[in-house]
């Protein structure tokens, strides 16, 4: 039994109000569009159909190479939509399960349950129901006396007594391909001029078909979004759907309202994260770490026991026993060796710091190079570009670099090395030698053992 998954994404979203095509609206970092995406994958081997047409192009490649694409020139509704996907499933899949790509919190466990209330079903379909009292737009469910789904009727075509209902049309459900072919061109246009994939439960009822039905009872799971205001929910959601997880599984978080984690961040246990911290993108933080409050950390690789406070890191990696902070700021490139002290208002770029490497104020340190236990003294500022190119700077171990030393690059300081305070660095230092002035020169040599 071959299983594959249309994804409905094609529509504006005109209740955003946006230029973006709505499916593209971030959620969690990264765009609604992805969660879908792996959803789907996460319950078929084939990758899914993606029907796209507002900002077509965007969306395709923001989706990339993980799933199949069809387009739906003109958005004449979720029915005509599935139509788009005929032409390259038909023959090929026994059985379609059909979600909408604004619904990013729906889980996988959950369609399964739904694919398998189809397998034990002798209709053509099987759907998923909530029950739920703020109706925000759902299709409700409608039953007969003796409980089987009915129909599903549209909020603006429902009767008062109908759009009292409590039951909700989830949005997803599970069809035998063949059927589904083959009904779809019965959809009937609805006075909105469009045809609704809903409208095709009353053909099957219709045709003397059962119509099984799943419940979802987690209310985050059916979070839709149609306005910026779900979106905030989704986010909150989100948000207390990735915090417990981590805490299960050892972290600790001080306030998991204020705590934002990105879906795709990973975090070792005992690790402490205070408030205001963001882990963002592809970001790993290991273990017995303390991070923030106030603190941004993006796409970067952070090792064990560390202690990050009051500072953003971007592209950066950071080995085991560091301590960051306060304001201070690792940019693409920066790599801090173990042990390595980074203090107040500095900034590292595409620079790697050895261990045990100390900067503790005010310092810049660009595509540089800074071997073992270097102390850089406040101030300190690696002067990389000369107008035209970025040169490099490079440290030996041990190094002593006076308090407001610049370094104009490209330098060498051999290791051990020394500079004065006010030092302008402009030619190479031998190692074991102490350089002053403006512009520096070496005053003595053999500093070794001093
Ligand atoms: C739809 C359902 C409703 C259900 C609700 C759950 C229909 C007719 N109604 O309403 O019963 O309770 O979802 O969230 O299906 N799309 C296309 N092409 C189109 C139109 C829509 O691809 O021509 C896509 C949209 O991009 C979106 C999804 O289908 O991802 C749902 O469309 P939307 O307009 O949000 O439907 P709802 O009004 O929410
Ligand atoms: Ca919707």
């Amino acid at each position: 039994m071959t299983l594959a998954a249309i994804v409905l994404a094609a529509g504006q979203g005109t209740r955003m109000k946006s230029n973006l095509p709505k499916v593209l609206h971030p959620l969690g970092g990264q765009p609604l569009v992805l969660y879908s995406v792996e959803t789907a994958l996460a319950l078929s081997d084939w990758p899914p159909v993606v029907v796209v047409g507002v900002g077509a192009d965007e969306v395709r490649q923001t989706i990339g190479d993980r799933a199949e694409f069809v387009t739906q020139a003109e958005q004449l509704g979720t029915g005509h939509a599935v139509r788009q996907a005929e032409a390259t499933l038909k023959g090929k899949a026994d059985r379609v399960i059909v979600f909408y790509a604004d619904m990013p919190l729906l889980r996988a466990e959950t369609l399964r349950v739904l694919v398998e209330t189809q397998a034990r079903n002798a209709g053509p379909l099987a759907m998923l129901t909530a029950l739920g009292d703020d109706a925000r737009g759902f299709g409700r469910v409608l039953r007969d006396e003796a409980g089987h789904v009915t129909g599903i009727v549209e909020e603006e075509q429902a009767t008062p007594a109908q759009l009292a209902l409590r039951e909700l049309n989830v949005g997803a459900y599970c069809f035998e391909a063949e059927w589904l072919w083959k009904t779809l061109p019965q959809l009937p246009l609805t006075p909105q001029g469009e045809y609704y994939l809903t409208d095709i439960v009353g053909l099957a009822v219709a045709q003397g078909l059962p119509v099984a039905s799943a419940a979802v009872d987690d209310p985050d799971e059916i979070i839709g979004v149609n306005t910026r205001v779900h979106l905030a929910e989704l986010e909150t959601a989100l948000r207390r759907r990735i915090n417990r997880n981590w805490m299960e599984n050892g972290v600790t978080l001080i306030d998991p309202a204020a705590t934002y984690i990105a879906p795709a961040a990973t975090i070792g246990r005992d690790t402490t994260l205070l408030p205001n911290t963001h882990l963002e993108g592809s970001t790993t933080v290991g273990e017995n770490c303390v991070i923030g409050p106030n603190t941004i950390i993006r796409d970067t690789t952070i090792g064990n026991h560390c202690e990050i406070e009051c500072s953003v890191l971007e592209g950066a990696v950071v080995e085991d026993e560091v301590e960051i902070g306060p304001f201070a700021h690792l940019r693409t490139g920066a790599h801090l060796a173990r042990g390595a002290h980074m203090g107040n208002f500095g900034e590292v770029k595409n620079s790697y710091l050895g261990p045990g490497v100390k900067i503790g104020h005010f310092s810049y340190i660009g595509d540089a190079t800074l071997g073992a236990e270097v102390n850089v003294g406040a101030g300190t500022i690696t002067c990389n570009f000369d107008g035209v190119r970025k040169n490099r700077t490079e440290i030996g171990a041990g190094a002593f670099i006076g308090s407001d030393t610049m370094l104009v690059a490209p330098v060498r300081l051999g290791a051990n090395s020394r500079t004065g305070a006010g030092s302008v660095v402009t030619r190479d230092v031998p190692e074991d030698s102490l350089a002053v002035g403006v512009p520096a020169r070496v005053i003595r040599r053999g500093l070794k053992g001093t």
